[in-house]
């Protein structure tokens, strides 16, 4: 026994010591120099943990560190070619992600002659890119959100063997360098440039980019037009400009980038455009032309099969909406239209009139039910989504559009949660938040009309404010309220000096028809990537709205428009010819008014069609329940209409002082103006035209499926099929999110 005992220590020991001597014999296989340059890259970047005991080739986990999904964005990973002669090592590849490394960029890179991939992404690295970098044979480089500044030094154009070049989201200014316009000889080329501070036009030379397949500026504050030299980047497939500072039109050349499976493009400054000819484009995936101020029809895009997000909210369009995305049938019909929302809205809208009018209203977005003091906030936790209307109650809903690009379908967030301990006063209500990745509009209905006093909670609790990137995200959007535009470019940590601390924006508002709007809104501006990826967009915690009257004992509604007996038809038409004056009388607000927080000028029109129904008929709308089937003026009308009998609804105060046709035709065009969908209401041309009997009346769609909205068009491959075949719950819509499938491109996902 105790034999054994001793040979088998004495064939442990040996294997240790074969152990030890196989670990000796990797340990001399990266040249001393190349050591010597990881030591100095170690100082100048601030990196402190790697064991110089063993060779940086060996795999030890202080130079790679085997993945761990407890930090997602952590990365730290040196990689070597050892099938060099003699065994011999070189380092090809660095990765020192997500470790707030406090240094600079190291100028030591150099010194490792066979280094071809860097990627520095989520530090907290200061100063600029380093002179000597300019002798490197980079080919990836990325130095996504850092600290770095001053200008875009020119030699980067000497590094002429990169294919990927990210400074995405820190704080460089000045110029590009034409110089940039260099880097003419690999295949495949990205350059990103988006969340700094760059200014001036775009050099002429980029044009010499004749292989550029990723260009992406957004969040810049370059000035002039967007330049027309597309004839110059043919490969491109994937383009964003948002909130860059730039002019429009998109220039039409851009028809030539038969390439492009990303194209975005949004927050266009100068004046309106047409909608680019992109119809080549048959490889597009996601297509964002918001706030462009597009004008005229949107094209029949139906050629680009392979969509799967559009979002064309805030344009210009006028027309219909084009058929190759309503019609369900044709072999376009993975196309989803977000018809439900506006059903759901319409539903809510007569289903709910106001059983009576509210004087105040508290909201803690993104959180439960709180009582601070003798108010109460209330709960306001549906996971929204990216097109969702949430009705609350009677009282007041949400809407909730846009979806978080370049992260996971899956990981979309509407709602943000504290990360460290809030000690603010009522840190209840800030405690959660509402996101939104493009547009969120809270309504309040049933408030008696008057002066109110909105109050607005925000606390930045996503970014922190430690040595961290996580204190790099730069948080910029606007609010409207009853759409004026009362914060632009807010940033709440630097209105609430600091993170985590609270700021509260107080507003007066008038609620003329009852509903009083608050949209928050992102317009492209701020950084994407910091903390992560996906990290942008308003958050608001909590809103608070009262009025400033108390609220009186025997409150009575006004009426925004006479009605009764003094009215004839033929005034009415008179008054159509002053456009000023239904402007001023928009009474009624339009779905998409609630539902996408803006107005075309046809809400105009949906408010002039209750009106006419209100005139024609003596009643108000929203009063009028001639029984408990209906539940309003416009309902009762729809009914009648369908029965063949709108005589029925002619006020016989009216007496016979008039002409039957007429207002049976009145009533007609009534209808047409309050068609949910703001594309199917006439115009106030036509309008007119039809009044005086000019043009024969359409007759209005009894199709309750006919409504639509040309903002926000989701294509649900596969599953759609089925999905059309029946009604839409919000829920079901949820469910249906398509997954993201990645395109199959070399560097895809994103570098990060
Ligand atoms: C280090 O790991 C890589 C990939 O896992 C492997 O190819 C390489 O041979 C390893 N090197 C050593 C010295 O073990
Ligand atoms: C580090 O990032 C690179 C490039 O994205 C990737 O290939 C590698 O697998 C990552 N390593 C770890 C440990 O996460
Ligand atoms: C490693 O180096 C050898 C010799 O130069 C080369 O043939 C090989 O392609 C390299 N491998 C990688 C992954 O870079
Ligand atoms: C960021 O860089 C600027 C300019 O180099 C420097 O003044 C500032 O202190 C840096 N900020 C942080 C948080 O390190
Ligand atoms: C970049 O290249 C130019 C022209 O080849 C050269 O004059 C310049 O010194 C280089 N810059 C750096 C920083 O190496
Ligand atoms: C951007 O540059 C302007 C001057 O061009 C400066 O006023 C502003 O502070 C800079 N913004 C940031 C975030 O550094
Ligand atoms: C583009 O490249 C050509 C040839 O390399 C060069 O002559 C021209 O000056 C470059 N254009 C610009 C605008 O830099
Ligand atoms: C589109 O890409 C393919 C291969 O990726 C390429 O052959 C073709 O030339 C490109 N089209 C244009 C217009 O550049
Ligand atoms: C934009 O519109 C304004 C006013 O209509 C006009 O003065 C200006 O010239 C237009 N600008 C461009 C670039 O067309
Ligand atoms: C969030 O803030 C509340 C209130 O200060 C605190 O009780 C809670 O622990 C915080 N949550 C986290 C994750 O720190
Ligand atoms: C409501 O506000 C408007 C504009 O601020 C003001 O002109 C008006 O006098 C206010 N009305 C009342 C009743 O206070
Ligand atoms: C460029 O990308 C295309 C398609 O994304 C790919 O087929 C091609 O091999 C790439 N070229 C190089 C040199 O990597």
């Amino acid at each position: 026994m105790g034999f054994s005992f001793t040979r088998n220590t004495l064939i442990l020991l040996l294997w240790i010591i074969i152990g030890v001597f196989q670990v000796k014999a990797q340990v001399a296989r990266l040249p001393a120099d190349e050591v010597q340059a990881l030591r100095e890259i170690a100082a100048q970047v601030g990196k402190k943990d790697w064991n110089f005991g063993v060779d940086p080739c060996s795999n030890d986990s202080s130079w790679a560190t085997p993945r761990s999904s407890l930090r997602p964005l952590y990365n730290n990973s040196l990689i070597c070619n050892c099938s060099y002669p003699s065994g011999v090592c070189h380092v090809i590849k660095l990765f020192l992600k997500g470790q707030d490394l406090d240094g600079r960029l190291p100028p030591s890179l150099v010194k490792l002659p066979y280094l071809n991939t860097i990627d520095f992404t989520r530090n907290y690295l200061s100063g600029t890119i380093p002179p000597e970098w300019a002798s490197t044979k980079l080919e990836i480089m990325s130095i996504t959100v850092n600290n770095l500044s001053g200008p875009i030094p020119s030699y980067l154009g000497n590094i002429t063997t990169l294919i990927y070049m990210s400074i995405e989201s820190n704080l460089f200014s000045g110029t590009v360098p034409p110089e940039l316009g260099n880097l003419v000889n690999l295949e495949n080329l990205s350059v990103i440039l988006s969340a700094n501070n760059l200014t001036g036009e775009l050099p002429v030379a980029l044009t010499n980019l004749t292989k550029l397949t990723e260009l992406r500026i957004s969040s810049n504050n370059f000035i002039g037009k967007i330049p027309d030299v597309f004839q110059s980047w043919k490969q491109l497939q994937k383009l964003e400009i948002q909130a860059s500072g730039l002019e429009g039109p998109i220039p039409s050349s851009i028809s030539i980038l038969s390439n492009l499976t990303e194209l975005r493009i949004s927050d266009l400054l100068g004046n309106g455009s047409e909608f680019p000819p992109l119809n080549s484009m048959t490889g597009m995936n996601r297509l964002d032309l918001s706030f462009n101020k597009l004008e005229e029809n949107v094209p029949d895009l139906s050629g680009l099969s392979s969509l799967q997000y559009m979002f064309l909210t805030s344009n210009l369009f006028t027309g219909n909406i084009p058929n190759w995305i309503t019609s369900r049938d044709n072999r376009y019909s993975h196309f989803f239209l977000l018809l439900h929302q506006l059903r759901l809205l319409a539903k809510c809208l007569k289903n709910n009139p106001c059983p009576k009018e509210q004087y105040s209203l508290h909201i803690n977005c993104g959180g439960i039910a709180t009582t601070i003091g003798n108010i109460e906030f209330e709960e306001d936790q549906d996971p929204a989504g990216i097109a969702k209307f949430v009705p609350v109650g009677n009282s007041w809903g949400l809407s909730s559009s846009g979806n978080f690009w370049d992260v996971d379908s899956t990981s979309n967030q509407y709602i943000a949660t504290n990360v460290s301990i809030l000690r603010m006063n009522n840190s209840e209500l800030y405690t959660s938040a509402r996101l939104s990745p493009l547009s969120l509009t809270y309504y309040a209905r049933c408030l008696a009309n008057g002066n109110y006093t909105v109050k607005l909670y925000f606390a930045e609790i996503v970014f922190r404010d430690n040595r961290s990137f996580y204190s790099f995200g730069r948080r910029i959007f606007d609010v409207y309220i009853q759409e004026q535009l009362v914060l632009k470019d807010f940033n709440i940590e630097n209105a609430a000096q600091g993170v985590d601390k609270a700021i509260v924006m107080e507003y007066k508002a008038i609620v003329r028809n009852k509903v009083l709007q608050i949209r928050f809104h992102w317009a492209g501006k701020g950084t994407t990537a910091a903390p992560q990826r996906g990290t942008y967009g308003p958050l608001i915690s909590a809103i608070s709205v009262e009025a400033d009257f108390s609220p009186p004992g025997n409150s009575k509604m006004k009426i925004l428009i006479g009605v009764g007996a003094g009215v004839s038809v033929h005034s009415l038409v008179e008054r159509l010819h002053r456009r000023q004056d239904i402007k001023r009388k928009r009474g009624y607000m339009a779905p998409e008014y609630a539902l996408w927080g803006y107005l075309t000028y046809k809400a105009d029109v949906y408010s002039f069609g209750v009106v006419a129904l209100e005139i024609v008929a003596g009643k108000n709308n929203m009063k009028y329940r001639p029984d408990e089937n209906f539940v309003c003026l416009l309902d009762w009308a729809l009914f009648l209409q369908r029965r063949g009998n709108l005589m029925e609804l002619v006020d016989p105060k009216l007496g016979s002082e008039f002409n039957k046709e007429e207002a049976v035709r009145m009533i007609k065009v009534a209808l047409l103006c309050t068609n949910p969908s703001p594309a199917l209401r006439p115009n106030m041309s036509a309008v007119v035209s039809m009044l005086k009997g000019q043009t024969a009346v359409q007759e209005h769609g009894t199709d309750p499926s006919i409504y639509g909205d040309e903002l926000t068009i989701r294509a649900l491959k596969d599953q759609s099929g089925q999905i059309l075949q029946q009604p839409m719950s919000s829920n079901e819509a949820e469910r249906a999110r398509p997954v993201t499938k990645k395109p199959g491109t070399r560097r895809e996902p994103r570098l990060e």
